[in-house]
Order: C-alpha cells, then structure tokens, then sequence
C-alpha cells in the first residue's frame, strides 16, 4: 500500500532516531522525502530512502536559522520539487539543570531548535502548499509538553510552545487544504535513548503502563498516517504516542503499582 505515493515531504532532524524513521516509513508508503539536519551524517538516510526507490535530496542546516533554512528547503526543492509533507522532527534536549541555575544561552538556544526551527520550516513551505490547496504538517512535540520534566524546564517549554504553533497554523491555513497536528511521544527507544543510565531506562519503564520503551517506528507510522490523504480532517490534534505513561500519576487504588515504583 502507497497512500503518499507522489507526494514530497521534507523531514527535519532527519539523520538520526525518530527523524530517520519517519524517513523511511515515509519513503515505504511512496513518498519522495527532502531532509534537513544539522548532521552531514544525513546522507546515509537519503542513501537508506533510494533504497526503497524513491527519491531524496538532502541539506545540512540549522533549523533555528531562518537563513539556513531558505537555502535548505530551496536546495531540496531544486531536486524534488516543492515539498507536500513537513515533518518538524529536530528538536533537542540541551539544557539539563533547575531553573535558578541554569543559562540565558541554553534556554534560547532550545528556544531556536525547538521552537522557532518549526515556526521557520513552516513559514519556508507553507505558501506553496496552500497555492496548491493541499499541505500536511506534523510537529514532534513530547508528552513534556503536559507534564513538565524536572530540570528540563527550556525542553518542556519549547514543546508546549509547539501545541500553540500548531493550533495557529490549523487556525490560519485549514480553509486552504492544509493540516498541521503534534505528535507527543512519551520515552521512544532510539539509540540516544538507549544509551541513558539503566537506572533511568528501567525507571522510565515502570512508570509506562505499556512496561517498555516506545519504538521510532511506532511514531513514524503515526507520522506518516497523519500525511495521508486519509487523515485530512484531522486537524489542530495532539496526538500521544507513549504506551499510556501520561497516565502514570494514577496509582491511588492500586498498592502493587505503588509497590512496583
Ligand atoms: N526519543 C524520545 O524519547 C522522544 C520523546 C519525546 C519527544 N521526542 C522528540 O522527537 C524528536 C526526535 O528525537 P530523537 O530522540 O530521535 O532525537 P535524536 O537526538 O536521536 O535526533 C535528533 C536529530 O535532530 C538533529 N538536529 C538537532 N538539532 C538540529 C538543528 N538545529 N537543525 C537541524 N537538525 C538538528 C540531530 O542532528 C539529530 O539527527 C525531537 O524533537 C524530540 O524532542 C523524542
């Protein structure tokens, strides 16, 4: 089945874990795929994509950067035509620390990736999707978003400042055919992922009623189900993708989940 088969979409963060697979899935389900990251290592993905017989092209660029972005998404149009798709994957997490102690220049700079990176791809693509009247845009957003993360207060912003964004743009381009919804993952087993502190993974575990790591697959399905043709009146949507973990806080009533933290 290829229901994004002739549509172009362009991934951001595209080199690596989540961004990677929402690649791949893209290219399986017939989409030619564009990608953008900071990462030259992003090559091997587009590689990964003509595997699969389709088309890539792809850029290096700071999505934080609007002027990195223009020459990004004109490079990629110039081989593959103006993008359908826009999957605003990059994000970082780069700032771990309490509020009083942490910097000026690690909260705007997750400001930059996280935040204004999709406000730039999106004002990048946006008019020529709604010229012709059709345009998908999905925004990785995290279940942080709701519940907030100990020190990772700039994370957990950027992330919930992503649901507004994509609110604004429903609002602002649904009349033109155009739909942008967040996903919010919850822990996502990619290889970064992986490489965290057992203590923390086997944490992260039990708190998922699920009792496992999501896989970037999961979310790339998601991803590329919300590209189709089928998911055209969904809109404005925040979806979670996280084995139930955003419901983690309910424990009263059950003395084993208690036991089991
Ligand atoms: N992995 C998880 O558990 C999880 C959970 C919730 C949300 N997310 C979100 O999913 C997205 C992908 O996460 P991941 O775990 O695959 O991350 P990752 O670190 O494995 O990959 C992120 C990619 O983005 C690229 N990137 C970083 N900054 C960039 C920039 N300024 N411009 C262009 N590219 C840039 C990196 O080079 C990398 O290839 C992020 O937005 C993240 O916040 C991840």
């Amino acid at each position: 089945m290829t229901p994004l088969a002739g549509r172009i979409a362009l991934v951001t963060g595209a080199a690596h874990g989540i961004g990677r697979a929402c690649a791949l899935e893209l290219a399986r389900q017939g989409a030619d795929v564009g990608l953008v990251d900071l990462d030259p290592g992003v090559e091997q993905t587009a590689r990964a994509v003509e595997k699969l017989g389709r088309r890539s092209a792809w850029a290096t660029g700071d999505v934080g950067d609007p002027e990195q972005v223009h020459a990004a998404v004109d490079r990629i149009r110039g081989v593959l035509s103006d993008a359908d798709c826009l999957v605003n994957n990059a994000g970082i997490v780069d700032h771990i620390a309490p509020l009083l102690k942490m910097q000026q220049s690690g909260w705007e700079r997750e400001l930059a990736v996280n935040l204004t990176g999709p406000f730039n791809m999106i004002r990048a693509v946006v008019e020529s999707m709604a010229a012709k009247g059709w345009g998908r845009i999905v925004n990785m957003s995290s279940g942080a978003a709701r519940s907030g993360l100990y020190n990772q207060a700039g994370y957990s912003a950027t992330k919930a400042g992503l649901l507004g964004l994509t609110r604004n743009v429903t609002l602002e381009f649904a009349r033109k055919g155009i739909t942008c919804n967040a996903v919010l993952p919850g822990m996502i087993g990619t290889e970064k992922v992986k490489a965290m502190p057992p203590a923390i993974l086997e944490q992260a575990v039990s708190m998922t009623p699920a009792r496992r790591l999501g896989t970037p697959e999961e979310v790339a399905q998601m991803v590329a189900f919300l590209c189709s043709d089928a998911a055209g009146f969904i809109n404005g949507a925040e979806i979670d993708i996280d084995g139930g973990l955003r419901l983690s806080h309910t424990v009263l009533g059950s003395q084993r989940e208690l036991r089991s933290r």
